[in-house]
């Protein structure tokens, strides 16, 4: 997590990097951070938001400065306060750095260097990493950059950082292992950032670097890579971005969440176009077709994942079972990674990420791959860790998902998952073509049929009123509603702080049950299609328990209506696609309550958008 940008150039670099926080806070606000450089250096930091920096800074005399660099933090060594914030200074104050990631060896390194005489003033890892890198270069009277690769050599851990040293004025030196780091190229100048989305206003030419390489910025000699490893000159590969302002934009809307919760109607239609061919019977995922006979032998499936991604695999284990008849598996990435799975050549392992940075699914993925598996990965960055990483793949063209709360990154996951199960269907010879047909033709119509789910905004803003004071929410469902009552509960404790459970419908008898009072909100879904009638059977055993209940119905329903205090109608349509639609009306159920218990729904406290640590 955290976010770090950087400018050397012509320009004022203080408002550059100030926007470019700006945009990247998703990745961590608990503090922020700048250092400016010109003929002298200035560092402010705060904890708090980067409109705290702002104000903080204004103070200071920030024009007419070319060069400089800033920091977004979600904290991880040391609580947040103003000395733990970055940037981070060497003990002679001459080298300044800002740090995305974790260096694990620090207490070691911290003491070699307290040996030698160094003291620290912050809990931070990252200021052992720039007095390492301070002691090397004066004891081996190294330039910075050359003192840098060595220092990185004896790190272990993960990092993107970004270092300028007061005895190399107009030079900024950049590293990547594990965290992400992108170079935008403009004419005279260059941008550093976590993300290409502080520069893209200024330049559509990007580097991605690679795990284990660094640059060496120049305002004189220009830009060069090299291996940390082993010191090489890499020929760097430049790229054209495909981002546009708008995208990472509020565009009206009060939050991202909202914007984007608004836009999956767009989304959905961007994840299936060219992809899905209902006329020819026929789902073209590329990544599908150039690794058609592994998919066609796999004679089990492994999905790894966290958070609502790992919500998205289970609908895939109910779909992938159902409509190809291979045995899946759905696990955490955290977990996976640190146990001993059986893992053997030639199994599919998915791997599926809306950021494409979860550091826990990254590290399944080596274990994965070290034991012979083929990795197909569900991103929506493009370029990301994962999405190169894997073997093959597929991404879901959500657009930037900035709200930190998954929203359209779930319900377009979901749309490739559901395209993958009907060609995993076709491939094993498991789905016939009535079935292939129905649900292909259901799937082309979900954009006009979340508009119309959207348009109960008001409805459900009205709901959430009435149960915005409430503790605790329970949330049910069964079969592919399962795991859209997972999501439901997730995304309204992240954003709301209320605790919520999502639970197998039936499974409340063996335990949650206990719980309900007339004082317990449940939100069922209950849809027409799978066990109807058990799921009704679970409503009227809630409801003799006095509970308040909100369903999700399908259009026309009786029978849980009348069991209902609330009940939100959404389109018939074929149980795999249930949770796609489900999932809106719960989105804005948890936007209005948080929004009325005046929390900051996009940056929810604790969190960040993209975990690159473990
Ligand atoms: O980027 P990823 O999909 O790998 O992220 C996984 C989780 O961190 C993420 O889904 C998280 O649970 C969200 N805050 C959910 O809204």
């Amino acid at each position: 997590m955290c976010g770090i940008v950087g400018y050397i150039g012509y320009r004022d670099a203080y408002p550059i990097i100030i926007k470019g926080l700006k945009r990247l806070e998703y990745r961590g606000y608990d503090s922020a951070g700048i250092t400016l450089f010109d003929d002298s250096s200035t560092v402010v930091k705060t904890k708090g938001k980067v409109s705290d920096l702002e104000q903080t800074a204004a103070s200071h005399d920030n024009k007419g400065k070319t060069l400089g660099m800033g920091h977004t933090r979600w904290a991880t060594h040391g609580i947040p306060s103003d000395l733990n914030s970055h940037p981070h200074l060497s003990n002679s104050g001459k080298i300044a750095i800002v740090h995305n990631g974790i260096i694990e060896n620090y207490a070691a390194l911290k003491k070699m260097l307290s040996d030698n005489g160094f003291h620290f003033i912050s809990d931070t890892d990252t200021e052992v990493l720039v007095n390492l890198i301070e002691f090397i270069k004066t004891s081996q009277n190294l330039k910075v950059g050359k003192a840098v690769q060595i220092a990185l050599t004896q790190v272990v851990g993960a990092y993107a950082i970004a270092v300028i040293d007061a005895d190399r004025p107009g030079e900024v030196v950049v590293a990547k292992l594990g965290s992400p780091l992108a170079i935008g190229i403009g004419k005279d100048e260059y941008f550093i950032a976590s993300d290409a989305s502080p520069f893209i206003e200024y330049t559509k030419r990007t580097i991605y670097l690679d795990d284990n390489e660094m640059a060496v910025i120049s305002r004189e000699q220009g830009f060069k890579m090299y291996s940390i490893i082993n010191d090489k000159v890499i020929t760097p590969i430049i790229q054209d971005i495909q981002l546009s302002l708008e995208t990472i934009e509020k565009g009206g809307f009060d939050y991202f969440m909202l914007k984007e919760i608004h836009e999956q109607p767009h989304a959905i239609n961007d994840t299936f176009r060219g992809r899905l061919l209902v006329d020819q019977r026929r789902i073209n995922i590329s990544g599908i077709e150039h690794n058609k006979e592994i998919f066609k032998n796999a004679s089990r499936i492994t999905i790894i994942a966290c958070g609502t991604s790992w919500h998205a695999g289970l609908v895939a284990e109910y779909l992938f079972e159902d409509a190809a008849r291979i045995p899946v598996e759905v696990e955490y990435a955290s977990e996976f990674r640190y146990r001993n799975p059986v893992i053997n050549k030639g199994d599919i392992v998915i791997a599926i990420s809306q950021s494409g940075e979860t550091a826990d699914t990254l590290a399944a993925i080596k274990l994965a791959k070290e034991n012979g598996a083929f990795v197909f990965g569900i991103c929506n960055v493009v370029g990301s860790s994962i999405a190169r990483a894997a073997d093959g793949g597929a991404y879901t063209h959500a657009g930037p998902e900035i709200g930190v709360a998954s929203t359209k990154a779930f319900t377009t996951q979901l749309t490739v998952i559901i395209m993958m199960g009907l060609r995993l269907g076709q491939l094993k010879g498991t789905i016939d073509n009535a079935d292939f047909d129905r649900v292909a033709k259901q799937l082309a119509a979900l954009p006009k049929l979340i508009e119309s789910v959207l348009a109960y905004d008001k409805q459900i803003e009205k709901i959430a009123r009435e149960y915005k004071d409430a503790s605790n929410f329970l949330y049910l469902g069964r079969g592919y509603n399962f795991p859209a009552a997972l999501e439901g509960a997730l995304k309204l404790k992240e954003i709301s702080y209320i605790h919520a459970e999502g639970y197998p419908a039936a499974e409340m008898k063996h335990g949650p049950i206990a719980l309900i009072d007339k004082n317990m909100p449940v939100v069922v879904i209950a849809t027409n299609k799978g066990h109807y009638e058990k799921i009704v059977s679970n409503v009227q055993e809630i409801k003799s328990r006095n509970a308040k209940i909100i369903s999700i119905v399908t259009k026309g329903d009786e029978s849980v209506k009348l069991l209902s205090d609330h009940v939100i109608e959404i389109p018939e349509v074929t149980e795999a696609l249930v949770p796609i639609l489900a999932s809106v009306p719960l989105q804005l159920l948890s936007y209005h309550i948080a929004i009325m218990r005046g929390c900051n729904v996009d940056q929810p406290r604790n969190l960040a958008k993209s975990v690159t640590v473990e």
